[in-house]
């Protein structure tokens, strides 16, 4: 081990353990019943949050907003959406988390505010008012495109000039040059952090800083063609330590969101003098079925998908630490994607081990523990997100309707912004009211509390998996290697600490393959710890196994050969 590795093990900051589960409050738990998700659900479901095995709540941003980009556009920062509740029942939330040892997070939205903001309100009057420059304006648009609605320039007739937005229109980029737009951001961070919360997952970080002279992308690049010139700005850094400062005060926790990041800039937020950043979201493992927009689809590569990760666990290893996830409110669910609807249970925790024993810290997102998959709405008006109508009317405009409704259900966010499937009633038990948004039909079959009941369900394997990660110092620790990443059907990893080894072994195959075994481990004895398939199921599998099988297949304190593996199979060995 280096002696930077060295050193990195031995700060075992308190994040490094932990796992999180990031809330999407509307669509959570509605505690009042008017149909919408609430903080009153949230307290309500806190011991489910707890059971779970994780350790931390991020909230997605829950302040007022017209809801634009769901609450991405933030109209007071100070405060809480009244259909969410109010600062009281927020506190009351964060105090019963914390009593049960859960950690609160919030979301920091500060690369734009909704344009119904005072501040926009304000800058929008004119060049003599006091918050004129809070925001960017111009006389003459450049050619970039924003990331949800069209081109990224509005023209305001109040002011005489185009915003900018980098994301809907109503979604105007602040401007982080100004000095008094930083001082803000600070007075933001002091605000939540006064009251007790622990850190902040920040939005879009690496784009607040802009290239002087806004200077015209690249003519061929659709969507991002602005990106060279916003993505990791020339005054990032310094702006990043002003807030890592106020931060530091409070020994908070720090994430990053970084939109198509690279290896190289994420180091530079994660280490060194400059360190800014506790982790990092990166987007390259979300991009093993399309080209970096969902709406870009392709057929699935798991070799696209195993170098991402493999990739990262080998850059930050001994340097900075991971930030782990399959599924957010920006990605459809990942069973839809990478695993398989058919193989509903089978996939669902494979997924779950083929990410939560990476060295990093998990995020699960709501729902994703229980195996929720996409919705197929009918027509383009039943989706709610701003993207999902962007994309339709943006691109692919001569193909059939029934082809671009097909890119819609691969692609929308809407997907992950459906209500929580809590159990076989009514409205999936999210709500007794009208829920705002679609329930999958799907709930009567994929719930909580049927998942409860039943031992080998997606949930309860959720659970498995994190109680295993937290008790092994190989697992939380532990280096990264992987085996035979040319191979199309399997995803095999090892974790290796002070003389113990894990070797993780995931198939992404619909059908029954044959695994190799590594040559390091020929012969060894090891021990299955984990299954997603029952001894009866894989009892049952017996013929086929007996004919082939080497030693890998049976149980306890067996000679690793070689095993065959059944549709979507996951076994974590202990040697
Ligand atoms: C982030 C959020 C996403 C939002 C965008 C603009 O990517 O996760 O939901 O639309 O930023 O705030
Ligand atoms: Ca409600």
């Amino acid at each position: 081990m280096s002696e930077e590795q060295s050193r990195a093990q031995a700060s075992r900051d308190w994040y490094k353990k932990m796992a999180f589960y990031q809330i999407w409050v509307r669509s959570f738990m509605d505690g009042n019943g008017d149909g919408i998700g609430d903080l009153y659900g949230v307290y309500d479901k806190l011991d489910y949050i707890k059971s779970l095995g994780v350790d931390g709540i991020w909230f997605s941003p829950i302040y007022p907003s017209p809801n634009a980009d769901f609450g991405y556009d933030i109209s007071d920062y100070r405060n809480i959406h009244p259909d969410y509740g109010d600062l009281a029942q927020f506190q009351k939330v964060l105090h019963r988390a914390h009593e049960l040892g859960l950690k609160v997070i919030m979301d920091l939205v500060v690369n734009h505010t909704s344009d119904e903001h005072f501040w926009f309100q304000e800058s929008r009057k004119g060049k003599d008012n006091p918050y004129s420059d809070y925001y960017i304006w111009r006389d003459k648009p450049n050619n970039w495109d924003s990331i949800l609605e069209g081109k990224a320039w509005e023209y305001d007739a109040q002011r005489g000039q185009y915003y900018l937005h980098l994301f809907a229109k109503k979604q105007p980029d602040l401007n982080m040059d100004n000095p008094r737009v930083r001082e803000e951001v600070k007075g933001i961070l002091r605000f939540w952090l006064d009251m007790g919360v622990d850190g902040f997952r920040e939005d879009v970080i690496n784009f607040i800083s802009k290239k002087e002279g806004l200077p015209d992308g690249l003519p061929f690049l659709p969507v991002i063609n602005g990106l060279p010139y916003y993505k990791d700005g020339p005054h990032i850094h310094e702006y990043m330590a002003e807030f890592r400062s106020v931060c530091k005060e409070y020994n908070c926790f720090q994430l990053g969101e970084g939109p198509l990041t690279t290896v190289r800039s994420a180091l530079r937020y994660l280490t060194g003098p400059e360190k800014s950043l506790d982790m990092m979201f990166s987007f390259d493992h979300m991009m093993a079925d399309c080209i970096y927009t969902e709406y870009l689809h392709r057929p699935f590569s798991l070799v696209k998908l195993k170098k991402a990760f493999t990739k990262w666990q080998n850059a930050l290893n001994g340097k900075a630490w991971n930030a782990l996830y399959l599924e957010n409110h920006d990605h459809p669910r990942v069973i839809s994607r990478y695993g398989s609807e058919r193989y509903w249970r089978e996939s669902g925790t494979m997924l779950a081990a083929s990410y939560l024993f990476q060295q990093g810290t998990p995020f699960l997102y709501q729902g994703q523990e229980i195996g929720m998959t996409n919705i197929r709405l009918h027509s383009i008006d039943q989706y709610m997100d701003v993207s999902s109508h962007t994309n339709f009317h943006r691109y692919h405009l001569k193909e059939s309707l029934e082809k671009r409704m097909e890119r819609i259900h691969h692609s929308s966010r809407d997907s992950s912004r459906t209500p929580m499937q809590w159990d076989d009633t009514e409205h999936a038990g999210f709500t007794t009211g009208e829920p705002w948004f679609v329930v999958n039909p799907n709930y009567t079959r994929i719930n909580v509390a049927a998942e409860e009941r039943d031992p080998e369900s997606i949930l309860q394997f959720y659970r498995k998996c994190l109680a295993l990660r937290k008790k092994s110092k190989a697992l939380l620790w532990g280096s990264y290697r992987e085996f035979f990443p040319e191979d199309r059907s399997v995803y095999m990893y090892e974790r290796a600490y002070e003389g113990v080894w894990y070797l993780i072994i995931c198939s992404f195959a619909p059908f029954t393959v044959r695994v190799r075994v590594p040559r390091e481990y020929a012969g060894r004895r090891g021990k299955l710890v984990l299954c997603n398939y029952s001894k009866e199921e894989r009892e049952k599998q017996r013929g086929i196994r007996r004919v082939f099988a080497g030693t890998l297949d049976s149980g306890d304190n067996t000679k690793a050969e070689h095993g065959w593996f059944l549709p979507y199979e996951a076994r974590v060995y202990r040697f």
